[in-house]
């Protein structure tokens, strides 16, 4: 324990340093030779606002075409459909083939197009066979390959022109899931394995924890890579986020510290990690403690946060935490201990019948979520009708909620996919770019104006910001001194951060991409399939029974597509990723559930008294977060007679409850489909009902 703190103790000046310096310092390899260019007045590369997020490759270097899918032969041996580039819809991992042509599809599509890379662990195979056993050494050799090919995929002849954000995963570890508090071998073989991807001031703070963040966009965005290790439920090496010796506490004090410095370099950024906070009402990922404190940190960084990305589910989903669930009594240290998770921790690895009861159990939770466009419109903050909303939505801005965007993997549980986020860049075209700092010389970064430095104090008291019911709970009052040091809410009158209200770094929407294996692997005669999705452990996939059509494999010119875009999907209809728009989004799906048939008549009922004491001038300004199209759309969708629903219509708005259900059924299939990366066909999704 004193070791540890020591340690601490050291590691946090040289955090500290890195904000001294601004900017990324230059790579060495590259500061040296990159003299001419140095010199040259013009951005080296503008910005595209876009970039890359590629989460759980998953590679096997054992797996073999046309071997079986089944369990504990894991595509290693035997006959089977295993297909060239993976097989789809089982759980083998991936073969090397897919991973070479998934980075070289970048390298060739996305490489001149995007601003930086979200990478967001996993890049080892799962312990799936007895007989190949997983080794530390193994994993950390396929872990420096993956991260040499992004280095290739990424560079010119003077190294990386795209900075490149990783984090690691579960299995990126031995045993998985299991990550000691640093320093330990594991972390310090990864700041090697990343040395060109963690900044070099950081990576002694690295080896010490596990987290660094980049400056994706020097003096603007910073992407955080955080160790959703020392917050993961199942890491047995390590207990809460709660008690000052434990790695998550010290990862939430480091994230409170730099958040603060961000904000008052008024830079913004977007977090990112392996293991996403899922909590529903009967399960959770995390340890509720880390939570609890990461929902807290998010809203007190409200307006520095664009977004949260994160991987290891597989499924196309995104999760909404709710600020009215922080907790304080969770996150006192003294009383940590005696905490009782009342929720299961999901399974480790995910079956599709048990990833259908997650979505199902966040469906009902989203039942529950009140409808965005009834609430008040952006100019209208100041008026009587605002203070009902404050509390159902936190505000104009839905501010009482924060999102967690959620990709589906490389590895073919369903199909390959990529994801393409684009995000405003008004104001920023011409600003100097991650590969403008990192090729510049020392001398000139050296000669760069140093920016203010004070020392961030840490406080005892925590600053109370939150409900008077939570402040109660708070021991601080009682006289006790709380471990706790709540960070600074956003100063008076600051305007809502990017994730809430559209502004320069605002996350726009993603395109993603898939690889439709069936087709490349060009090896299976689709059609008359009866699939039976299997229900717990190993899933053997679609075509489990299937032989291959050739001897030799006849693979297709394999190539990624888009399986849907945000843009212009035609059900969701998100006009940006902002909290408000996906919160909108939930609750539609929410309104699919059985839990809604019992909740809608109360919402709908003070819905109906909302729009008693609305003025005129309310509602005339409401159009603005009103989709004008949207009854009509979903009728166009509907499963129902369209005629009766518009008879139902008739009678008066939110009275339609009957109805109402199956209007939206379209809605959660369409959500599933995605969630399954379009694997699963709408006879197959309807009886996952
Ligand atoms: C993948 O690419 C690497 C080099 O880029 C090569 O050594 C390896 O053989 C390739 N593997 C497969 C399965 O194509
Ligand atoms: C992008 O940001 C600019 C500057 O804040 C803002 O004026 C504009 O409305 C934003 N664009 C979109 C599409 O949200
Ligand atoms: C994928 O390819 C197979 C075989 O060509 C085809 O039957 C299937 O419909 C395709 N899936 C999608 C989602 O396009």
């Amino acid at each position: 324990m004193v070791l540890k703190k020591a340690v601490w103790l050291w590691a946090a000046p040289s955090l500290l340093t890195s904000f001294v310096i601004g900017a990324p310092t230059a790579e060495n390899q590259y500061a040296l030779q990159a003299g001419d260019e140095s010199s040259h007045p013009t951005s080296q590369r503008k910005l595209h606002g876009r970039f890359l997020h590629i989460t759980d490759l998953h590679p096997d270097e054992h797996y073999k075409v046309h071997t079986s899918t089944e369990e504990n032969i894991a595509c290693h041996r035997g006959h089977g459909p295993a297909g060239t580039y993976g097989a789809e819809t089982s759980d083998c991992d991936s073969p090397l083939s897919l991973v070479n042509v998934t980075l070289d599809w970048i390298t060739a599509n996305l490489k001149d197009s995007i601003d930086f890379v979200v990478w967001t662990g996993d890049s080892a195979r799962h312990d799936s066979d007895e007989e190949i056993p997983r080794h530390n050494s193994e994993i950390l050799a396929m872990n420096r390959r993956i991260a040499d090919s992004f280095v290739n995929s990424f560079s010119d002849d003077k190294g990386l022109v795209v900075p490149v954000v990783p984090t690691f995963g579960n299995n990126d570890i031995y045993p998985h899931n299991i990550l000691m508090p640093g320093p330990n071998k594991i972390l310090k073989s990864y700041t090697d394995i990343w040395k060109d991807f963690i900044p070099e001031e950081q990576r002694h703070s690295f080896e010490y924890g596990g987290w660094f963040y980049v400056e994706v966009i020097p003096d603007k965005l910073a992407v955080f890579s955080l160790n959703t290790m020392y917050f993961f439920d199942r890491n047995a090496g390590v207990d809460d986020c709660a008690s000052p010796s434990e790695p998550g506490y010290q990862h939430f004090e480091w994230l409170r510290i730099q958040l603060q410095f961000l904000r008052k370099r008024g830079m913004k950024a977007i977090l990112m990690g392996h293991v996403p906070p899922a909590r529903t009402s009967g399960k959770q990922l995390w340890d509720e403690t880390c939570w609890q404190k990461y929902t807290l940190w998010l809203q007190q960084y409200r307006d520095v946060i664009v977004g949260s990305l994160y991987g290891h589910m597989n499924i196309d989903h995104f999760l909404l935490q709710d600020t009215n669930e922080i907790d304080f009594s969770f996150l006192e240290a003294e009383s940590a201990d005696q905490q009782v998770n009342t929720r299961e921790s999901i399974e480790d690895e995910i079956s599709v019948a048990s990833s259908k009861d997650y979505l199902m159990e966040l469906r009902e939770d989203w039942a529950k979520i009140p409808d965005p466009v009834k609430g008040p419109a952006l100019e209208n903050s100041g008026k009587k009708k605002h203070k009902k909303w404050k509390n159902k939505l936190g505000g104009p801005y839905a501010e009482r909620y924060q999102l967690t965007l959620i990709s589906p993997s490389v590895v073919p549980n369903y199909f390959p996919t990529l994801r393409v986020f684009e995000y405003n860049i008004t104001g920023l075209e011409d600003t100097p770019t991650w590969m403008d700092t990192s090729r510049m010389s020392h001398r000139k970064s050296a000669s760069l104006p140093k920016p203010e430095y004070r020392e961030l104090e840490l406080r005892d008291v925590p600053e109370v910001d939150i409900e008077k019911k939570k402040k109660k709970k708070n021991k601080g009052e009682n006289g006790k001194t709380p471990k706790l040091h709540v960070p600074d809410p956003p100063a008076e009158g600051t305007p809502p951060g990017p994730a809430y209200f559209p502004q320069a770094l605002t996350l726009r929407g993603f395109v993603q991409y898939y690889a439709n294996l069936t087709y490349l692997n060009n090896d299976i005669t689709t059609g008359d399939e009866e699939d039976k999705m299997s229900s717990t452990g190993w899933d053997a996939g679609k075509h489990k029974d299937k032989k291959p059509k050739h001897d030799k494999p006849k693979p297709k010119e394999f190539e990624f597509q888009v399986e849907y875009t945000t843009y212009d999907d035609p059900i969701y209809k998100l006009k940006d990723l902002t909290v408000r728009s996906l919160l909108r989004l939930a609750h539609r799906i929410g309104q699919t559930s059985a839990e809604s048939l019992g909740l809608s008549e109360d919402l709908e009922q003070e819905e109906v008294d909302g729009d008693e004491d609305e003025d005129e001038d309310d509602v005339s300004k409401e159009v603005e977060y009103q989709d004008e199209d949207q009854d009509e759309e979903d009728e166009e969708f509907s499963d129902g007679d369209v005629d009766a629903e518009k008879k139902k219509k008739k009678k008066g708005k939110g009275k339609h409850k009957g109805g109402k259900k199956q209007r939206n059924t379209k809605i959660w299939l369409h959500f599933l489909k995605h969630a399954f990366v379009s694997t699963r066909n709408m006879d197959e999704l309807k009886d996952l009902k």
